[in-house]
């Protein structure tokens, strides 16, 4: 398909999909669920699960987008006219613009923690305050609708621009700046008082406390936070260029974006136990609550922190690029509509789900546990069922081996798509359902 766009590079589909995956899922999400699901041992599993699952998903998902150049409802059809896998490749679109609906409002919270650390109302507060200023801010529900609104119509006018502009020269600034600034704040972290309560609480995992409960989240943060499950890896893929190589291009996404996963952990746990006051069970709003309480903490805080919030936002921005990319090049692709058009539908329909989610935190936590979690569980089990079997893992070695000298692991890989990966996730899921019962 000659008249569809490529990345300029491998560094910068390198850089593009690893903005889709650094996003609020490593710095707002993954300190959260950890906080949640008792610490280490969440760390340890989850680590487990991107290695387990997480990877040999990625590789699948790039190789299916390249090779036929398509967005996920067009990826399956094209191998597979017949049959239902339509309906996965529909699922990922649907899970695409449900993800970006509630992924929003906590870009949005960003926006405005931006706003509060610029004009000085986050300084010198302590953790009972950090947390007053939180849930005043989430209770003021017509705020909460602008800033959602606000930020889905900023990812909406960059994916208008088209992929390799748009996307691409951003994230090539934003990963770098994110990466300095996350270091200086672990560093002040773990330097404050009784920070080993922290770093015990992060790394010294207690086994007792694994069940269905954490090794589902474990699993759906990894699909999560390395933007698999839906599509996104696929259509990234497909603007990906035969030359490169698949296998070390998606290990150094994976890589990058557990790097920042397991940094953010070491930024929150450390200064959360010093400062005392906040359990780290505390749910989606830990991060806001804590960082703040990091800034009042160091030299120059008061750039920092907007800094900081800055830095996050542009994160949060380029996932949400990817996660509208998903909708719109279907839209493009197969319905033929013009990019400008499919935006506006998609992002008004976007803002339509984000209108709940913005006013009230159970509905936020719950579209978080289906679309960000179960669906994207359930999409990453059909794309290995769907390259394991259907399409087959010699085809997809073959569009491999264009662009990579040599794939060391091309049968274990092989056999962990067809055979490992599936049954892992159907048994993960069983074990939820079971268990509830
Ligand atoms: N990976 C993104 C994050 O961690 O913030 C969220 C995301 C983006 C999930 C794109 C899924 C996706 F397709």
């Amino acid at each position: 398909m000659s008249n569809r766009e490529n990345w300029g590079s491998k560094i910068g589909f390198i850089l593009a999909a690893a903005g889709s995956a650094v996003g609020l899922g490593n710095i707002w999400r993954f300190p959260y669920m950890t906080g949640k699901m008792g610490g280490a041992v969440f760390l340890v599993v989850y680590l487990g699960a991107v290695i387990v699952v997480g990877l040999p998903i990625m590789i699948a998902e790039i190789a299916l987008g390249r090779a036929t150049n398509k967005n996920p409802v067009g990826a399956y059809t094209a191998i597979k006219p017949k049959g239902g896998w339509k309906l996965v490749g529909f699922l990922g679109v649907l899970t695409g613009v449900m993800i970006f609906s509630f992924y929003s409002v906590v870009a949005g919270w960003s926006v405005g923690y931006f706003f509060k650390a610029i004009t000085g109302e986050l300084n010198n507060i302590d953790s009972a305050k950090a947390g007053e200023i939180f849930s005043t801010f989430v209770a003021n529900g017509p705020w909460q609708v602008i800033l959602t609104g606000f930020f889905i119509l900023i990812t909406a006018l960059i994916v208008v621009m088209g992929v390799t502009k748009g996307i691409e020269r951003m994230s090539k600034i934003m990963m770098p700046a994110l990466f300095v600034i996350l270091i200086l704040l672990v560093i002040r972290s773990v330097t404050l008082p009784n920070a080993g309560i922290g770093l015990e609480f992060y790394l010294k995992p207690d086994f007792s406390k694994i069940n269905p409960e954490v090794v589902i989240a474990a699993m759906g943060q990894a699909f999560f936070s390395l933007s698999l499950g839906m599509g996104a890896m696929m259509t990234y893929g497909s603007y990906l260029s035969k030359k490169d190589n698949i296998p070390s291009a998606g290990g150094w996404v994976a890589l990058l974006d557990t790097s920042v996963a397991v940094l953010a952990g070491f930024m929150i746990f450390p200064a959360l136990f010093s400062v005392g006051g906040i359990q780290p069970t505390e749910g989606p709003g830990l991060v806001f609550q804590v960082l703040p309480i990091i800034f009042s903490k160091i030299p120059l805080g008061i750039i920092v922190g907007p800094l900081f919030f800055l830095l996050l936002i542009l994160a949060a921005l380029t996932s949400t690029i990817s996660l509208l990319e998903v909708p719109v090049a279907y839209l493009i692709d197969e319905r033929k509509w013009s990019r400008k058009k499919a935006n506006l539908v998609v992002g008004l329909l976007t803002f339509l789900f984000g209108i709940p989610c913005a006013l009230s935190g159970k509905f936020l936590g719950l579209w978080d546990l289906i679309w960000g979690n179960l669906s994207l569980s359930i999409g990453a089990f059909f794309i290995a069922l769907f390259v394991g079997h259907v399409w087959k893992t010699a085809n997809a070695l073959q569009e491999i081996s264009q662009g990579t000298k040599e794939f060391k692991l091309a049968r274990v890989w092989a056999f962990w798509v067809k055979y490992i990966s599936p049954l892992i996730i159907l048994l993960i899921l069983l074990s939820k359902i079971l268990s509830s019962n």
